[in-house]
């Protein structure tokens, strides 16, 4: 057990002796840190550091074949990471930077294979958080995956944090709740046409006419198979799930969602007699009234920046609740609710009940 420094800081304005400490230790006593960004906890070591590095996947418990995603903080960190960028690429980056949207590069060649998994690419990101643009403007770039135990939801609140690192990482900067909720977009641009790796934030239709060209989009609906190729290695890992059993309902009409919703309740409680939750939209939890206190609230369907930023923190609840299984509503994939059925459904094993 390591014995973790604790630093709580003002998300927007960090203290800027703490973020100094913090840097000081990464670059000179290989030291581990957990810092908040705008989507979900990091943990992350000087990219250069191979020993700080590989403690990342000893921390983690997670397997030395899947990257991490470094962060920069300003576009000179980008020569020192990667080789071979795209022409246009700052000028098209200058309107996502700082921003949840990861690219997929050429590796530099002075990066450790330990931080691309053995991978001639890598995963860099500029994030849009005072705490870490700071820190990295002092330390470097950094690699870092997010901050919790493999398998386990990405932390989004601070308590999350704590469970999962809190003895296991060197230094925690809490910076309270994450903005967003969900990891962000990833864009494979090696290849000729770019590649959606993994739904994030970042709608891709803002990414599209952005980039000004097309981009390849997986359909994550299906589960993707170990075997498929190219995409982000880590995609292929058992991730964001509760250790409660999750079904999710999905429908593209709003009054079938809530009839076979019900139905699926019916069997649950009836035939299977199990103890369930129900996560629901505010506006359909009125549906499920008669077992209020069975039903948690996600937030608006209205509002799927609302949903995402619940996401992680509901699944976890779920945990401890004491229930045989979750019953989920689905949200239509549209921008961000790319992002959360595509966790949503990876977090049920692709348990679907789909009309
Ligand atoms: O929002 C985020 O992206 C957060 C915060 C902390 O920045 N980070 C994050 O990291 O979600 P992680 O490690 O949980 O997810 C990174 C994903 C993994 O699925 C990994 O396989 C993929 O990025 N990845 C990293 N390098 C890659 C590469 N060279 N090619 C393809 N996928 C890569
Ligand atoms: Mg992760």
């Amino acid at each position: 057990m390591v014995k973790t420094k604790v630093f709580i800081v003002d998300p927007l304005n960090p203290d800027e002796e703490v973020l100094k400490q913090c840097c000081r230790e990464i670059r000179s006593r290989s030291t581990t840190v957990v810092f908040p960004t705008e989507t979900v906890y990091g943990l992350g070591a000087y990219i250069f550091d191979i020993y700080a590095v590989k403690r990342i996947f000893a921390i983690k418990e997670r397997p030395i074949d899947n990257p991490l995603i470094v962060h920069i903080s300003k576009f000179d960190h980008l020569y020192e990471v990667a080789e071979d960028i795209p022409d246009n690429f700052k000028d098209v980056t200058k309107k996502l930077w700082p921003g949840p949207i990861t690219f997929i590069l050429k590796k530099h060649r002075e990066v450790p294979n330990e931080v691309s998994g053995g991978l001639p690419t890598v995963a860099v990101r500029m994030p849009a958080h005072p705490v870490p643009l700071r820190l990295i403007d002092c330390s470097g770039p950094i690699a870092a995956p997010s901050a919790n135990i493999s398998g386990r939801p990405s932390p989004t609140i601070p308590h999350h944090v704590y469970v999962d690192m809190f003895g296991r990482a060197d230094m925690i900067i809490d910076g309270g709740e994450t903005f967003l909720g969900v990891e962000s977009t990833i864009v494979d641009l090696t290849t000729d046409t770019p590649k959606l790796l993994r739904p994030g934030p970042l709608p891709i239709e803002k990414l599209r006419e952005i980039l000004g060209k097309d981009i390849v989009v997986p359909n994550f609906a299906k589960g993707l198979s170990e075997s498929n190729i190219a995409l982000a290695p880590g995609t292929k890992y058992k991730h964001y799930a509760p250790k409660t059993p999750i079904v999710v309902v999905e429908s593209s009409d709003y009054h079938d969602l809530k009839k076979y919703t019900n139905a699926v309740i019916e069997v649950i409680k009836n035939y299977l007699n199990h103890r369930y939750v129900i996560i629901a939209s505010r506006e359909t939890a009125e549906e499920y009234k008669s077992m209020e206190l069975n039903t948690i609230v996600i937030g608006s369907r209205y509002n799927l920046y609302e949903i995402a930023k619940n996401l992680f923190k509901v699944l976890r609840d779920v945990d401890r609740m004491g229930v045989d299984i979750a019953i989920v509503e689905g949200f239509p994939e549209i921008g961000i609710g790319l992002a959360i059925m595509n966790r949503l459904r990876k977090a049920s094993g692709y348990n679907i009940v789909r009309v």
